[in-house]
């Protein structure tokens, strides 16, 4: 049986997503009525943000956090969930506006939050996970990025880098959001070491990743530099505990 873990948000960071967006937007809210999304645009230049103002003038499930500017996808996040803290929500989903997570399967992370998980990953590389049309250019950047983060850090999870999952409150309250640094794609793999740090739950649920078919990605070197070095000096912090573990 379906569980609900309680008043969910859906924050959708956005930059240059115009067509997008409402394709998503109606697709959440169809597939899952109850749920409120917030869409944390970037000041995009293609308007974005106006047609997510349209939105929510339309639907009081729908709201918008405008930021001045392009800070990234891990600012955009952590300025969303403050939003939705503040709001009393129990429950705080990060989503891509582009289509390649499946509104259709937000359903299974919540399921695994009621159910206990203090974060709840959509996952690409655990049994029943799928990738659909990535170039193997992106593959392999994905599965090379997991291999790394999981030799530095040692953390049990499949897929540190997913972009889909579902956090309880408290499982942010715990691990703190004031103090993360992560400006690009690794405030991902940053805030699944603070839940794992903190002894938290940490589920994966295998989920069919579909790459976008309109616009473009914004992932970039920059991007990929900042990963490899803070994952790089994550685990050297990490590495007193780790052998002390081991020892024990
Ligand atoms: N507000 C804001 N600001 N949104 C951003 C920014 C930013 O600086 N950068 C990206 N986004 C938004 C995009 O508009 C999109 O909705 C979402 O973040 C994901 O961006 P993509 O550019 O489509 O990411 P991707 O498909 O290359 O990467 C996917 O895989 C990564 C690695 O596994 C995503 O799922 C990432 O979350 C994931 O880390
Ligand atoms: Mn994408």
């Amino acid at each position: 049986m379906e569980r609900t873990p309680g008043r969910v948000l859906v924050i959708v960071p956005t930059y240059n997503e115009r067509e997008n967006l409402p394709l998503i937007a109606a697709r959440l809210r169809e597939a899952l009525p109850e749920v409120h999304l917030l869409v944390a645009d970037d000041n995009s230049p293609d308007g974005t943000g106006e047609i997510a103002d349209r939105l929510a003038e339309q639907d009081d499930h729908i709201h918008v956090l405008h930021r001045p500017g392009k800070q990234g996808l891990g600012s955009a996040y952590i300025a969303g969930f403050r939003w939705g803290l503040a709001e009393g929500y129990d429950v705080l989903v990060e989503m891509d506006a582009d289509g390649s997570h499946q509104p259709e399967e937000l359903h299974k992370l919540l399921n695994r939050v009621a159910r206990g998980a203090d974060l709840a990953i959509g996952s690409r590389w655990v049994r029943g996970g799928r990738v659909l049309n990535w170039p193997a250019s992106r593959q392999i950047l994905s599965r090379g990025a997991n291999i790394y983060v999981r030799w530095m850090l040692g953390i049990p999870v499949r897929d540190a880098t997913a972009g889909f999952r579902a956090y309880r409150a408290a499982t942010l309250d715990k691990i703190g959001i004031d103090d993360v640094e992560s400006q690009g794609y690794c405030f991902q793999v940053d805030l699944t070491l603070r839940t794992v740090r903190h002894g938290l739950r940490v589920a994966e649920v295998p989920i069919t990743f579909v790459e976008r078919t309109i616009g473009t990605s914004k992932m970039s070197r920059a991007i990929i530099l900042e990963a490899f070095g803070r994952v790089a000096v994550w685990g050297v912090d990490g590495l007193p505990e780790r052998l002390r573990r081991r020892r024990r």
